[in-house]
């Protein structure tokens, strides 16, 4: 038996965002959600996302299609702010294809989201490796270049592009000859040819063309009509791009795009839920003042899996920060919070909740959204008494251990969003909704 999802009430046109550093768990809680919404819509990112979504012993991976495909009425829709890699998205398809998942009638692609092309993971890497001790850490898989190029125009290619050869050609073979200088010029690299790029992406184009529209008359129609509309943010609120730990997050508006990404206006929507883990972790490189580089740590990395879906890297992984949760719940607009693996703080003889930070002799509870700020705060906890007994089996909240629920009381106090759905593992019976 799956959870009483019903019982989260007439949540209407809901949109999910993690309120992290990313891998919060958003695929459970979308997976969990799509069998009341008529379309499943992602609105920023690419193939640097990770979603697993468990369901009986199959394990579905996703990176760009949204998990809403494992329901056959559902709708998925790449929108306008995604940026799309096709050779990943048509291997994506395969697999799921493979798996039994019928796709046909249930993709639509925008003609307007930007393509990545090979030499934007060739500027991913090259930039990255110049940069040493200042990395990024980002997942090479061509964002941040090919979001640049959105916004340099000249230089960008769009879903709509691809299916015209001729455009195509033209546009392929300038811009081509344009990155080739600048690769040479600041990384001294193999210049790359556009005929074979050409030939390859034409004939990804060619499969993908059944699925291109315009996504945003779909979905005004869709809303229209009285469908019901589950929106996606990939990535999270900290690695937004204006809002996030800057430099170190990814190039779009992970927790704030929506409207831009989608052209629906938020003014859309009825529900915003925030997706947390019950502590943090991070990928990648940049400031995280809960990191518990220490035996804590690791038994979180352990009990929690924390291993990148889209890298493979080892996640750091740290206490539960306050400060930032409700920075990044501000400005997501959130109206309930989902909070995830409750089950791995099981066994810790006390916890740690950040409720401030201290930077000199000052203490604040703002969130400074600029790494250089965050990286000089210490964080200040409050210290929350743990509790033995495994999560795993709790089937409801009245049955969760009373230290657990003060944890999350604490957590709901400090937010001031209550908290809607916990999470006590994987799978979609393990879910209890508040
Ligand atoms: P990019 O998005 O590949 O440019 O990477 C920029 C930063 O965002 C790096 O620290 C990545 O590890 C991080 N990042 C991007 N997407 C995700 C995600 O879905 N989960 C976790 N971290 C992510």
């Amino acid at each position: 038996m799956g959870p009483d999802i019903a019982r989260l009430g007439e949540i209407g046109n809901t949109s999910i965002v993690g309120l992290q550093w990313g891998d919060e768990g958003k695929g459970k809680i979308v997976d969990l959600l799509t069998g009341g919404f008529h379309y499943n819509v992602r609105w920023n990112g690419g193939s640097n996302a990770g979603h697993c979504v468990k369901v009986g012993d199959k394990k579905y991976a996703f990176h760009l299609i949204p998990s809403g495909i494992l329901h056959p009425r559902c709708v998925c829709v790449l929108a306008n702010g995604v940026v799309i890699d096709p050779i990943q998205l048509l291997r994506e398809m395969d697999e799921l294809g493979e798996q039994g998942v019928e796709l046909r009638e249930n993709l639509r692609i925008s003609a307007q989201a930007h393509v990545v092309l090979p030499y934007h993971k060739k500027q991913d890497q090259l930039s990255e490796s110049r940069l040493g001790d200042r990395k990024i850490g980002t997942t090479a898989r061509g964002i941040g270049p090919c979001y640049a190029d959105k916004a340099s125009r000249s230089w960008a290619i769009r879903m709509g592009d691809l299916l015209d050869p001729e455009r195509l050609g033209e546009k392929l073979r300038r811009i081509t000859r344009d990155k080739n200088r600048i690769l040479s010029a600041l990384y001294d690299a193999e210049p790359l040819a556009w005929e074979p790029i050409f030939e390859q992406y034409r004939s990804c184009a060619v499969q993908l063309a059944p699925y291109v529209c315009d996504t945003a008359q779909l979905l005004h129609e869709a809303l229209r009509a009285g469908k019901r509309v589950l929106f996606e943010g990939a990535n999270a609120a900290l690695l937004d791009l204006d809002h996030g730990t800057f430099p170190f997050v990814t190039s779009s508006n992970c927790g704030t795009g929506l409207s831009a990404g989608t052209g629906v206006p938020a003014t859309a929507l009825r529900t915003v839920l925030g997706v947390v883990k019950a502590y943090c972790s991070r990928v990648g490189a940049g400031p995280f003042p809960t990191e518990q580089n220490n035996d804590i740590g690791e038994r979180l990395r352990l009990r929690g899996h924390e291993y990148g879906t889209t890298t493979g890297r080892p996640r750091r992984c740290g206490w539960l920060d306050l400060v930032a949760l409700r920075y990044a719940a501000r400005i997501c607009g959130v109206t309930g919070l989902c909070v995830m693996l409750l089950d791995v703080l099981s066994n810790f003889d006390t916890l740690a909740l950040c409720t401030g930070y201290r930077r000199e002799s000052q203490v604040t509870d703002s969130f400074p959204p600029d790494a250089y700020d965050l990286e000089r705060v210490q964080p200040v906890y409050e210290t929350i008494p743990g509790w033995r007994e495994p999560l795993e089996e709790v089937r409801s909240p009245a049955d969760l251990p009373d230290n657990a629920r003060r944890y999350l009381e604490r957590v709901e106090a400090y937010v001031q969003t209550p908290i809607r759905v916990i999470s006590v593992g994987p799978a979609r019976h393990q879910t209890l909704i508040l």
